[in-house]
């Protein structure tokens, strides 16, 4: 039987935090669980989540991965416990990891993350910060992979703002291989340092490509994928954003123009007619349902390999 192997890293704070081999064990794992031929139990394991923005799928699929494997969840609202009020991270982490076995945190900085786990004797697991949404693209893989089996001759095309997910995606595409096109508005460009390090990755340079423009990136294009314009904190910006991204919505003309057999994925949630079409959410090419409950089975396997 499958075994969920140790991770080198302690934490998982980036998709930089783990090696190929690491992410098609993670995968490989992720597809047994969901099968259900894999039963690995981690009996009175706590998870402690720590969420400084809202969130639906990852706070409920970590809840219930962690249920799966026999362990509990604890969800620490910032607004109820002293986070809220500002004690500093050194302390709460300090604390936390004398009662939780493991912790996963969604915040703004990058910065912020890395100093929970400098200070947390337990892993830390990055649930979303404004760098990166590395759990999200260990669940979109996973479902690229159910479609395409491997990820040979796959072309991803994001179509988007530059930030969180599109930076996981291209860190995770660099790892596999994957080529992986980035489409956004002049100046909404991935972070330069994940370029910098995925082209570093990348045995094939060429694989990575960002662009302005999302009508030459879908031809060809196998995976279309788009996230929302404003994400969580930017709500401010939103009417200049809608401006600055007009053009870029996944629509039936655009989906028209990749590979027949192109599918569609979103991180959710979504702005209907914003930066994807009703009609192409819920079109026959959508696999955006299975891409949420892959968060599920992918994350189980991420604390399996973590907890291990
Ligand atoms: N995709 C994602 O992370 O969704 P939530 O914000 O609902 O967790
Ligand atoms: N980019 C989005 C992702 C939501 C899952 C945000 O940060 O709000």
């Amino acid at each position: 039987m499958l075994k969920p192997n140790k991770l080198g890293n302690k934490n998982f704070l980036s998709s930089l935090d783990i090696s190929t081999e690491e992410l098609f064990h993670i995968l490989e794992l992720a597809k047994n669980f969901k099968n259900k031929v894999l039963n690995i139990e981690f009996k009175r394991k706590v998870l402690g989540l720590i969420f400084n923005k809202s969130s639906t799928r990852t706070r409920v699929s970590f809840q219930v991965a962690m249920s799966r494997l026999g362990g509990t969840t604890i969800d620490l609202n910032p607004e109820t416990s002293q986070i809220g009020r500002g004690e500093p991270i050194k302390d709460t982490a300090r604390v936390l990891s004398r009662y939780c076995d493991v912790i996963a945190i969604r915040t703004f900085n990058q910065t912020d993350l890395e100093e929970y786990s400098k200070w947390s004797a337990k892993p830390v697991i990055n649930a979303l910060t404004d760098l990166e949404h590395p759990c999200q693209v260990l669940a979109d893989f996973l479902t690229i992979k159910e479609e395409f089996i491997d990820f040979k001759n796959v072309v991803l095309t994001f179509i988007g703002d530059g930030n969180n997910v599109a930076n996981s995606l291209i860190l995770c595409g660099a790892l596999l291989g994957v080529e992986v096109r980035i489409a956004c508005p002049k100046g909404y460009e991935p972070n330069s340092f994940v370029i910098k390090k995925a082209l570093e990755i990348y045995e094939d340079k060429n694989l990575l490509k960002i662009t302005n423009d999302p009508h030459n990136a879908v031809v060809g294009a196998n995976v279309l994928y788009t996230d929302v314009w404003s994400s969580m904190g930017e709500e401010k910006f939103k009417e200049n954003k809608d401006k600055d991204f007009n053009g870029f919505t996944i629509d039936k003309n655009l989906v028209n123009k990749a590979n027949k057999d192109a599918i569609i994925l979103h991180c959710l949630p979504a702005y209907r007619s914003k930066e994807i079409t009703d009609e192409v959410i819920d079109s026959s090419k959508s696999r955006i349902f299975d891409q949420a409950e892959n968060r599920m089975h992918a994350q189980q396997a991420l604390l399996a390999c973590l907890l291990s």
